[in-house]
């Protein structure tokens, strides 16, 4: 018999996932966009609101006669100024741009009454107003990326090719001035020919375009991955990519928007009725299939979606060889990891999650459906997970080349110059994606070259992210728990005082470079009994100017691209957090070389034991030492059904 408490969770689950598919639905149509100030509004006939309409008011005669499709403008003095701003995508003609603006002052009042500040994006345009100065100051939060509905075939080759543009046209639009913020390209792909876009506000500093853009770019993967097109909308910019010449003259406009389907009221209504029938359908059917089904658990076939995130213990007995030791591939921090090969013949790697956490199934679920949402080419993706009684498995895609620390440490003749370059590369955007990713920001807490696999072409992926939260919970975010970290990688600020911030991951991520341009272990590094760790030595060598000596002599590459990353690894790892770069700024003086770099100061040498006698310490699954403050209990062997 199924207990009525299993049904009844099972039916919660059900109602998450149709909330998650309708959500998803809704998010086709097309805009107008809004995000609104909803708690901060002002009050009715006040100063500025008077001030705000005038500005309104006066924005499209100002549309016509700018020399740009950009203009800022305020209204007002004092604390009731109010600040506008207004952006046409570039290719539009006056016409349209002026149309756009009218329009997105009509809808910011409809969709944003009385809200302090807004903004609206339309198809070409985008409108923004506040009672502070925001001219000139990038704000990345709540951004809005939609995806094209049609997906791609081989998805991650399609976003690699995506992000090559992109982040060419980053560059341009950013550095080049004569670009006026904006750039369009396009690139092969097999048969195809990809169109992007990207622009930025011109009241930026190139920098903060370029920052603007990258975190746009970030957004991708979460919003728009596998889709053959997507457009995300900042504050601060925009960028679009798809199969067809979209920027290419007025009619392709209409014609694109015309492809995109656009939505009137009436057939939203349409659509939400009908959804809201099918969902009551399914949940009545979905009830009679709970009643029928006896003793056997409710998830136990992946039958209701393939998407769906939830996975049987049997199937996943049936995938592993009931967790045959044969099919082990290591044991990780958290749990055992095993390999499976799923019915429909994905290979999978499945983690055994030790049973030492005090949180609750339901607490868990709650973390690993937000852990799925973030999705990154730099991140190992988790494909779902199982709780069954004690047992929590997350099963993630499987990674044929292993962790980086083999490839590095054991083989590193593999890795040439640009392949370690482009290792670093996409292990910093990684990172990037978990700090930046406006709606859950993840910090790693244990980044080391073990937590990095590499797929079939050599491309770093993170994994174990979001540990900390499955475990413990979002509290596991706060400064004060105890967890995970790796000697060797760890800041002093949190060796020392468990204090934890992004500039902690920053600080492993210095330690990481360093290594991948030497080959050499921070940790069980050599060089005298005053330096006894990689670090110490690479800072010894640069403040005598030698830093060319830290080179491995056997890998040919550029002195100057040698030392620029070698300076970016000491700023890194500087001993206050506080001096330590964001990963924003990483990627970017990684990617550009005009961007001048500081001067580094020294590291921390004798912090927490960066003790050549006992490395990697840490590095134990033992969940005591993960955790201090979860109860160890024996991991018994899996009981499989
Ligand atoms: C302001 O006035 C509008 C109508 O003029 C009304 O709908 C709204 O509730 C008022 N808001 C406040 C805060 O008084
Ligand atoms: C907008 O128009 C007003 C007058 O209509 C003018 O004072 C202001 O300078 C204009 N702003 C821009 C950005 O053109
Ligand atoms: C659009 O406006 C700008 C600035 O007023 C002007 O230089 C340009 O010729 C106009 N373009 C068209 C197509 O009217
Ligand atoms: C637009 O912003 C710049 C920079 O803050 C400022 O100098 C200029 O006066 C603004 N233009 C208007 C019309 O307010
Ligand atoms: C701003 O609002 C105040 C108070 O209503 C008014 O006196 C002032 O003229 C307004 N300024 C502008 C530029 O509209
Ligand atoms: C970049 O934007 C930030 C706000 O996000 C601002 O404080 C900073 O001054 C801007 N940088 C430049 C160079 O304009
Ligand atoms: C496209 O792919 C996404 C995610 O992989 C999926 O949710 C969606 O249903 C797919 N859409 C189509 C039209 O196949
Ligand atoms: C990006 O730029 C590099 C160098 O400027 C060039 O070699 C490459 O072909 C460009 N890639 C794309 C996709 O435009
Ligand atoms: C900047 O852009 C202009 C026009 O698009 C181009 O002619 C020039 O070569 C570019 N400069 C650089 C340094 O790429």
């Amino acid at each position: 018999m199924i207990h009525h408490f299993t049904v009844f969770k099972s039916i919660k689950f059900f109602f998450l996932f149709c909330t998650l598919a309708f959500l998803s639905h809704v998010t086709f149509a097309d805009p107008p966009y809004e995000v609104c100030s909803t708690r901060k509004v002002y009050a009715n006939q006040s100063s500025f609101e008077n001030n705000l309409s005038n500005l309104l008011l006066s924005l499209p005669s100002n549309v016509s006669t700018s020399i740009s499709k950009f203009g800022n403008t305020s209204s007002g003095i004092g604390l009731d100024r109010a600040y506008g701003l207004y952006m046409c995508l570039d290719f539009v003609s006056n016409e349209t741009c002026h149309k756009c603006v009218t329009n997105a002052i009509s809808d910011v009042v409809k969709l944003c009454p009385q809200s302090e500040e807004a903004v609206v994006y339309e198809e070409f345009c985008q409108l923004r107003y506040s009672n502070k100065n925001f001219i000139g100051s990038l704000d990345v939060t709540d951004n809005i990326g939609k995806d094209n509905v049609q997906n791609i075939s081989e998805p991650e080759k399609y976003e690699s090719a995506v992000n090559k543009i992109l982040n060419n046209l980053t560059k341009i639009a950013s550095f080049n001035v004569s670009s006026n913020m904006y750039a369009t390209g396009e690139v092969n792909f097999e048969d195809k020919t990809i169109y992007a876009l990207v622009q930025c506000t011109r009241d930026l500093s190139d920098t903060n375009c370029s920052r603007c853009l990258l975190s746009a770019i970030g957004d991708i993967p979460g919003c728009c991955y596998a889709s053959i097109g997507a457009r995300v909308w900042s504050r601060s910019c925009y960028l679009r990519y798809e199969f067809y010449p979209f920027y290419l003259g007025e009619t392709d406009q209409t014609s694109s928007s015309a492809k995109q389907g656009r939505k009137n009221n009436s057939s939203k209504i349409w659509m939400i009725t009908s959804i809201a029938v099918g969902v009551g359908l399914v949940i009545i059917i979905f009830i009679c299939y709970l009643c029928f089904v006896r003793n056997k658990g409710i998830w136990q076939s992946n039958k209701i979606s393939k998407d769906f995130p939830f996975f049987d213990l049997g199937s996943l007995c049936v995938a592993t060889g009931d967790f045959s030791n044969s099919n082990m591939l290591g044991q990780g921090g958290f749990g055992p990891v095993y390999k499976g090969i799923l019915s429909d013949g994905m290979e999978v790697a499945i983690k055994r999650l030790s049973t030492c956490s005090e949180q609750g199934s339901e607490e868990f679920i709650n973390e690993v459906m937000l852990i799925l949402k973030l999705q990154h080419k730099n991140l190992v993706k988790l494909l779902g997970f199982c709780v069954d009684g004690e047992e929590k498995l997350l099963v993630y895609e499987y990674l044929p080349n292993g962790s980086l620390d083999v490839i590095l440490f054991e083989q590193g003749a593999q890795l040439d110059w640009a392949k370690r370059v482009d290792i670093i590369n996409g292990i910093a955007r990684g990172i990037l994606y978990l700090h930046e990713d406006s709606r859950l920001q993840i910090i790693h807490r244990d980044l080391k070259a073990s937590n990095v696999l590499l797929d079939y072409d050599m491309n770093p992926k993170i994994s174990d992210f979001g540990m900390a939260r499955i475990f413990a919970g979002s509290e596991g975010e706060a400064n004060t728990a105890t967890i995970v970290g790796t000697y060797g990688y760890m800041a002093p600020e949190y060796a020392m005082e468990g204090i934890y911030s992004i500039k902690s991951d920053v600080f492993g991520f210095g330690v990481l470079l360093l290594e991948i341009i030497t080959g050499k272990r921070n940790t069980g590094f050599y060089y005298s009994k005053s330096t006894p760790s990689l670090l110490a030595y690479a800072w010894h060598l640069w403040n005598e100017g030698k830093g060319l000596e830290l080179r491995d002599p056997l890998l040919l590459c550029p002195e100057d691209q040698f030392l620029r990353y070698m300076n970016i690894g000491l700023l890194c790892v500087q001993a206050d957090a506080f001096d330590r770069p964001t990963m924003s700024s990483v990627v970017l003086m990684l990617m550009n070389e005009s961007v001048t770099l500081g001067l580094p100061e020294k590291p921390p040498f004798s912090v927490g034991r960066l003790n050549v006698n006992d490395p990697n310490v840490l590095d134990s699954e033992d969940c005591s030492v993960d955790y201090n403050f979860l109860t160890v209990s024996d991991i018994l062997p899996l009981q499989c059904p």
